[in-house]
């Protein structure tokens, strides 16, 4: 329930997915469930005061996060991986492709990195994975593609995949960033795979079978160079209450030049 200026960053996360036609939410939660219900909930005694005291704007916020989106929780209970998380979903999604966003990590909103995956999706009928280039001081943190060119340019054919390889053991700098688009077949290669980096069950080991075997149209790759934040990471967290900040109207004038002026002075 981390805030980036004043919304927790989760509901960045759910607005994506509703502006990219997506009103269908399952969150996968740990113990925070209760925080996330009530946010993305009426709250009456606040909304009978600030329609008391006439305050439109505010009732309006409020309203808005519980009239997002069609929301369902499920917990994980046991932290077995992000692929074990996946297959919680599964008796929800039933046999339709679905879209995995992960909640650490911020699209900025003028980016349409979802819309574009849906886009591919339909086109090749495939899963979809949001790659970006990072540094190859980085790889460990992420799942690497090994890919080839296809006739878009944003867009590349995954042949392989790894979980968070060494730099000399990585097998490209394209990292697999948290937005996914996958075909239900995924979810018989999630119940079969075994424990892999960290001793988790890793997505990007299932989806890395699904690339060499060509399962469920097999795995395409958008190359995403927008704006993205990892609130997990503390200084990428300052940077996305900053960017986002500095693009708001009621905001970002006065922050920029605050920002000039403590810049100047440091
Ligand atoms: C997860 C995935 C990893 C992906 C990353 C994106 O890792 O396992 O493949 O690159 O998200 O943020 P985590 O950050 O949960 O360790």
């Amino acid at each position: 329930m981390l805030p980036v200026v004043d919304k927790p960053a989760i509901q960045y996360v759910v607005e994506e997915a509703v502006n990219a036609g997506l009103h269908d939410v399952l969150m996968i939660t740990g113990r925070n469930k209760n925080a996330l219900e009530n946010h993305f909930d009426h709250v009456p005694e606040l909304e009978a005061l600030l329609e008391r005291k006439g305050d439109q704007a505010r009732l309006q916020e409020v309203v808005r996060s519980a009239n997002l989106a069609n929301m369902h929780y499920v917990r994980q209970r046991d932290p077995l991986g992000l692929g074990h998380a996946v297959l919680r979903a599964q008796m929800h999604v039933g046999n339709e492709a679905f879209a995995v966003l992960l909640g650490d990590d911020l699209i900025d909103e003028r980016d349409a990195l979802l819309s574009r995956m849906i886009q591919i999706h339909d086109l090749r009928q495939a899963s979809v994975v949001a790659l970006m280039e990072v540094e190859p001081s980085q790889t460990h943190l992420y799942g690497i593609a090994t890919v080839e060119a296809t006739e878009l340019d944003d867009v590349v054919k995954v042949t392989g995949l790894v979980e968070k390889p060494a730099p000399e053991n990585a097998p490209s700098n394209l990292a697999v960033i948290g937005r996914y688009i996958l075909q239900p077949e995924v979810f018989p290669i999630l119940e079969a795979t075994e424990p892999g980096s960290g001793g988790e069950i890793q997505l990007t080991d299932a989806l890395n079978a699904m690339s060499a075997a060509e399962v469920g149209g097999g795995v395409f790759g958008v190359v995403f160079t927008g704006r993205r934040y990892d609130t997990g990471d503390r200084l990428d967290y300052l940077k996305a209450i900053v960017q986002v900040a500095a693009s708001r109207e009621d905001l970002g004038p006065e922050l920029l030049s605050w920002l000039k002026d403590f810049l100047a002075k440091n």
